[in-house]
């Protein structure tokens, strides 16, 4: 009952025609949020699960087009064998367990990743559950899943070289097509739970202009009422891209 009044409250507050429409999240602090807890730091990527279903419903509730989760660096892959084997376990049993949800909220799945460096059978799983959401219209479910943003950058400047392009045809139009976010907006919004302020290697080009929300919230305790507060927080700022208060 309590909480139910304070997350009325808090989603009151956010002004609907103001939403971000792109919200990117690093997803951190499950191996802290773990030891805090007494527990391995697999559990705290489980119990990080919640979160993700959460933050999903509350995004597809709200709105929100875009939602992309940091889920799985490129450097991830230099973790202890067992945490990735673990973690590639855990998003196969998700995907299993979470389709019929995203099918039921009309979620369609996209990833930005290399899945080409998914092992089996996570890789079919990923791909099979974003060919069955392929039709829904609803929000956009983003993982950046074995994802680096300078691995992407070169892949695009690869793309480019492959494609001929001519030095006058490299426009900041053209590099944001080549990317593996070409068909969506550059985030509104990038959260990062868990106190840390860095970026580490997400989405360097498409945040340009985004708003930054840190919060000292380990990932497995971010749920709808923290990203209410994140998005109020959000649609307090100015957003001036460049130019004086003046000229908005
Ligand atoms: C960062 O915490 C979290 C990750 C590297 C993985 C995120 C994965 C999940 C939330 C679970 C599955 C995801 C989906 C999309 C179903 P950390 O391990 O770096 O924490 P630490 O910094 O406290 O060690």
């Amino acid at each position: 009952m309590g909480c139910n009044k304070i997350d009325m409250t808090l989603k009151s507050n956010i002004i609907p025609d103001c939403l971000p429409r792109h919200i990117a999240i690093i997803m951190d602090g499950n191996g802290r949020w773990a030891k805090r807890h007494g527990m391995e730091r697999a559990m705290g990527h489980m119990n990080g699960v919640q979160s993700v279903h959460d933050v999903t419903e509350a995004c597809a509730e709200l709105g929100v087009e875009y939602l992309t989760l940091y889920a799985f660096s490129t450097e991830n892959w230099n973790r202890p064998q067992a945490e990735v084997e673990a973690l590639m376990a855990l998003l196969v049993d998700t995907i299993e367990k979470e389709t019929a949800t995203l099918m039921e909220n009309n979620v369609r799945l996209l990833t930005i990743g290399d899945t080409n460096r998914l092992p089996e059978p996570t890789r079919s799983k990923f791909l099979q559950c974003i060919e069955q959401t392929k039709g829904n219209t609803g929000l956009k479910l983003v993982l950046a899943l074995s994802y680096s943003s300078r691995w992407e950058i070169v892949g695009a400047v690869r793309k480019a070289i492959r494609e001929g392009l001519r030095e006058e045809e490299i426009t900041e139009a053209r590099v944001s097509g080549l990317m593996n976010t070409a068909d969506m907006p550059d985030p509104d919004l990038l959260i990062r739970t868990s106190g840390e302020y860095r970026i580490s290697n997400f989405l360097l080009w498409q945040i340009a202009y985004t708003e930054l929300y840190f919060t000292d919230v380990c990932w497995p305790d971010f749920n709808k009422e923290e990203l209410y507060k994140a998005i109020v927080d959000y649609q307090s700022r100015e957003r001036r891209f460049g130019k004086t208060s003046e000229q908005l």
